[in-house]
């Protein structure tokens, strides 16, 4: 779908999206529209007891006959940025389930004592559009299940120059967050390890360096943690590493790791089969590492950053990991491993680690499908945060509260360590059931040295099985634009 700024002379579509105020208040666009209809506007509104209320909707067929449908959308009494945002996903929507396929959206004109709808706002609107707009449909081969109607909106303003460079920037938000879905949405039959490197190497059409390595060079490099996790699989392991050079040359960048394990069986230790299949989403981490990366390279952010993921496969095998296995990460640090299906942490150990002795990052946020445990503490609203840094958390908590993908701080305590003590190696990759997210960080955390460092336990928002506002049912990209919106923040001002 294609959203565009034109002005009131450029309109073409016949179907018109146009805002009223609770009340019902009507901008002076909307009177007109009314008096041109001799009344059958405020006539409707009345008989369907419509009071533009927030996100209420009301759908008026051929009200004059320039207009095959005018829309009328409550903005309520006021209506903050993330408000906008979902009345965005709202009206796409709507749209979508009309068959509509071009709209103009006419919000211009004051409204009367109503909410403020400012340029902000109504990039928050395009914002919304675009986000609710995303499907992922290759592999229907029927035409009627290939649904998308929608082609293009209009938005008009007074100046659309003005508002074209919040609109780009809108716009790569959105390709991050894009990019970031398909990878998740991908069957892991199609995106494995080395696939998914493939995808990976087209951001350097957009000016990111990416590097790969793979199983030999990273045996070279001593990742037994990370190895050992895909040495039961047939596809190979990789580690994709993604550079984006905006900032000052001598600047440290800023690391994003994530996990990217592209199918998660549980390995030997076997998870139950009803539900495997959510486990294609388990590279949900890495993914948005890429679409951040992607995001800062569109939009040309002046910052350094740099992506790692750690991409294997879990998978059980005659060669696979065995739990009593002991492993020996790339830091030096032995592990036992006691369920091989606590393989995130692994991954993260040695990707962790390698990047923060490469990079010398000024600081390094992971973000992972670590747990379900983290299911249980915060369910699907909000993602774990952990950190040794309160100065980190804090801005992430910020940058969560103000996109709409909230984090929720949960502690670390040396007092932990004692779950992940092993009798014959430095550590052991479960702490038992209580407190299963924490002690997984806790393990992390033994493969940060002094870097400031968070990690985002996303297990429970990376995927919705309903329709969110601004996310179709499916992979939410949650993490593309938190960390857009902290790195902007926190290094771009
Ligand atoms: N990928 C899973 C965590 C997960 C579970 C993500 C449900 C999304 C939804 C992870 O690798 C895992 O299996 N964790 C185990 C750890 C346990 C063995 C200590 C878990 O959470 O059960
Ligand atoms: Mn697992
Ligand atoms: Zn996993």
């Amino acid at each position: 779908m294609q959203v565009e700024l034109i002005t009131k002379q450029k309109i073409a579509a016949k179907t018109r999206v146009v805002a009223v105020a609770e009340g019902p208040k009507l901008s002076p666009a909307v009177k007109a529209l009314d008096t041109e209809s001799n009344g059958a506007i405020s006539q409707a509104m009345a008989i369907s007891n419509f009071k533009g209320e927030q996100m209420e909707i009301m759908d008026l067929i051929a009200p004059i006959p320039r207009i095959d449908r005018l829309i009328l959308v409550g903005l309520g009494k006021n209506l903050d940025q993330l408000q906008a945002e979902d009345l965005g996903g709202k009206i796409y929507h709507h749209l979508q389930s009309k068959k509509v396929t071009s709209a103009v959206l006419d919000f211009d004109g004051p409204i009367v004592e109503g909410p403020e709808f400012d340029a902000t706002s109504l990039i928050a609107l395009a914002t919304g559009l675009l986000l609710r707009s995303y499907g992922f449909d290759h592999y229907h081969t029927k035409k009627e299940n290939k649904s998308f109607h929608l082609e293009e909106v209009a938005l008009v303003v007074a100046n659309p120059d003005d508002l074209k460079p919040a609109l780009d920037q809108a716009k790569a938000l959105v390709s991050g967050t894009f990019m970031a879905r398909d990878l998740v949405s991908e069957p892991p039959n199609v995106l494995f390890p080395a696939s998914y490197c493939d995808r990976v190497e087209t951001l350097s059409e957009i000016g990111i360096e990416v590097e790969i390595l793979d199983e030999e060079k990273m045996a070279e490099l001593g990742m037994g943690a990370l190895l050992g996790v895909g040495i039961g699989s047939s596809k190979e392991s990789r580690l994709a590493i993604m550079q984006w050079h905006g900032g000052q040359s001598d600047d440290a960048p800023v690391a994003l790791v994530g996990k990217g394990v592209t199918f998660d069986t549980g390995g030997i230790s076997l998870k139950p089969g009803a539900g495997m299949e959510d486990m294609k989403f388990d590279m949900a981490g890495s993914a948005v590492v890429v679409g951040v990366m992607k995001t800062l390279a569109l939009r040309k952010a002046k910052v350094n950053v740099v992506g790692v993921i750690g991409l294997v496969e879990n998978m059980p095998d005659g060669n696979a990991q065995r739990p009593a296995d002991v492993v020996t990460s790339i830091s030096g640090q032995t592990i036992e491993i006691h369920n091989t299906d606590a393989e995130g942490r692994l991954v993260l150990a040695d990707a962790l680690w390698y990047t923060q002795t490469r990079f010398t990052p000024i600081e390094m946020i992971d973000l992972a499908t670590l747990t379900g445990a983290i299911i249980i503490s915060l369910g699907h609203e909000y993602a774990g945060l952990f950190s040794n840094s309160d100065e980190l958390s804090n801005a992430l908590i910020a940058a969560g509260e103000n996109t709409g993908e909230k984090v929720w701080r949960l502690p670390l305590h040396k007092n932990f360590d004692k779950q992940i003590k092993s009798d014959i190696a430095d550590m052991k990759n479960i702490g038992g059931r209580a407190a299963g997210s924490i002690t997984a960080a806790q393990f992390l955390q033994r493969f940060v040295k002094d870097t400031a460092w968070a990690h985002l336990d996303i297990a429970g928002v990376a995927w919705h099985k309903k329709d969110q506002p601004t996310v179709p049912k499916g992979a939410s990209a949650f993490g593309v634009r938190l960390l857009d919106r902290y790195i902007r923040d926190r290094f771009e001002q």
